[in-house]
């Protein structure tokens, strides 16, 4: 039986752990977090992240070999495994800022596991995001003073995706274990790749070497950013003309050296991982002198930015570039269905654009009302959360769909329409609606990659 900890109990941390606890009954996992409600709630059934399946997989494994706890000490002090999954956002200051990682908490952290660890070998498993060669800078840490403990650095990053984290982890298409290339590494990385063995097939189970493993996260988020950005900027040539994107997203996706998956053009990607990530890449290829590989990548951000900006501004353009006191309401905030996430939601950028023009904005989201209020806050301008999207879109001049949840196909349109102003405007950011059934109620509706049907 091993003791395992995990530091931050956050969207990575917090699933990952109760699923390792469900399926690994006879180790004992503790998840801590500096923030006190965080804990609290992880202990509750008003989990702090909404993720479906969460609940029941936390319940079944809560109190028997998965427990949450503030006191990180203790926790390291008996650890003889640590997965290390605190937040690792983008620098906002000094160099690299708004590029590089900002590993203030990572590196604290460490600091914490060399000053509490006690068991004579303790792994410690990098989960958070982070640039290639940290496991490297964590290594130095951890042998740098006089510890109780030895220390092995293995790099195990998450690809879970919100909104289906459960399934995710129930069924991964693959696990990375990175290792040191020595005896002590290659045990741990086993070590941590048998902990996965309890469910996931040993040919799922890849060991690889620590810069690998690190590397291959970022780039996977590259790649998958790097579709939409590609899919996003065709959109704007199919407005341009007589194609549709949709079509052509399914032809091409069908090619089985493409493959369909995330080919949907949308109002922009948003997340916590995708920026953030390309962003390191790109300023890792900067710091090794590879000018023009890091410009390819940041090319990516740029386009998504690209795809929320115009599509803002098609929503100004469509108001006869007038937005000021016009009420514009979004349908969603989060940054996609099935989670109440909203870091770097497109949502956020298109709020600070409308406001700018002065417009009346209501926002309804189903899941994320906390998260939302809290971003609000930060917003100068009229701008409020409606828990009621009807009454969110009561008295509006155009409804912009910026989140693709089920509940928006499921609304009434033709009651929502009657409250609206005249001309009444749809604009989809996500093609989730169906176009030809709101023009034939009334609306004008402006979807992304393909002619608008007005009746003006
Ligand atoms: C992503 C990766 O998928 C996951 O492997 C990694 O561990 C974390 O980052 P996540 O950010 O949770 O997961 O969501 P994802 O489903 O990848 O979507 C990211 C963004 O891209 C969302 O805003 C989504 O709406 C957008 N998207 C996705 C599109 O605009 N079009 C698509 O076709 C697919
Ligand atoms: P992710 O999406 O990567 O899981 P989150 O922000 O959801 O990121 O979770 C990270 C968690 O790590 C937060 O709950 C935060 O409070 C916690 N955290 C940050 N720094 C520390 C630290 N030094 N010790 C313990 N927990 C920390």
């Amino acid at each position: 039986m091993s003791q395992i900890t995990c530091i931050g109990a956050g969207y990575v941390g917090g699933p990952t752990m109760a699923m390792l606890a469900l399926h690994c009954p006879e180790h004992n996992f503790t998840v801590v977090d500096i923030n006190e409600e965080r804990i609290q709630r992880w202990s509750s059934d008003n989990l702090p992240i909404y993720e479906p399946g969460l609940l029941e997989v936390v319940q079944q494994a809560r109190g028997r070999n998965l427990f949450f706890s503030n006191d990180i000490p203790t926790a390291i002090q008996q650890a003889d495994i640590i997965f290390v999954a605190v937040n690792t956002p983008t620098k906002a200051f000094g160099e690299g800022a708004g590029k590089a990682a900002d590993l203030q908490y990572w590196e604290k952290t460490a600091r914490d596991i060399l000053t509490h660890a006690r068991q004579p070998e303790v792994i410690v498993v990098e989960k958070s995001t982070l640039p290639v060669r940290t496991a490297e800078a964590m290594s130095r840490i951890l042998s740098s003073g006089s510890s109780h403990s030895q220390f092995s650095v293995v790099s195990n990053p998450e690809f879970l995706a919100e909104g289906t984290a459960i399934p995710d982890l129930q069924e991964p298409d693959r696990v990375l274990v990175g290792g040191e290339e020595n005896v002590f590494g290659r045990r741990a990385a086993r070590t941590i790749a048998d902990l996965y063995g309890h469910w996931i097939v040993k040919d799922r189970i890849l060991l690889t070497n620590v810069w690998s493993s690190e590397l291959s996260k970022l780039v996977a988020n590259a790649m998958l950013a790097q579709r939409i950005s590609s899919i996003n900027s065709i959109s704007a040539l199919c407005e341009r003309t007589q194609a549709n994107i949709g079509e052509i997203s399914r032809a091409i996706g069908m090619d089985r050296r493409i493959g369909p998956h995330f080919l949907q053009a949308s109002i922009g990607f948003g997340g916590s991982c995708f920026r953030k990530d390309i962003l390191h890449l790109s300023y890792l290829c900067e710091y090794y002198g590879l000018p023009e590989v890091a410009d390819y990548w940041a090319s990516v951000v740029r386009i998504n930015e690209f795809q929320t900006d115009r599509f803002f501004k098609n929503i100004l353009k469509q108001q006869f570039n007038t937005l000021a006191g016009k009420k514009i309401t979004l349908f969603g905030f989060a940054f996609k269905p099935d989670t109440g996430d909203t870091r770097d939601s497109p949502a956020i950028s298109l709020c600070r654009k409308l406001l700018s023009e002065h417009a009346q904005v209501r926002v309804h989201d189903p899941r994320a009302r906390e998260e939302t209020e809290h971003d609000l806050a930060s917003m100068e301008g009229d701008i409020a959360f409606v828990e009621d999207p009807y009454e969110a879109a009561y008295g509006a001049h155009a409804v912009a769909l910026v989140t693709q949840w089920q509940q928006y196909r499921d609304l009434d349109y033709g009651h929502i329409l009657e409250n609206m102003m005249r001309p009444a405007y749809l604009f989809d950011g996500r093609n989730h609606l169906d176009h030809q059934y709101l023009f034939n109620l009334g609306y004008n509706v402006f979807p992304l990659g393909s002619a608008p049907l007005t009746h003006l």
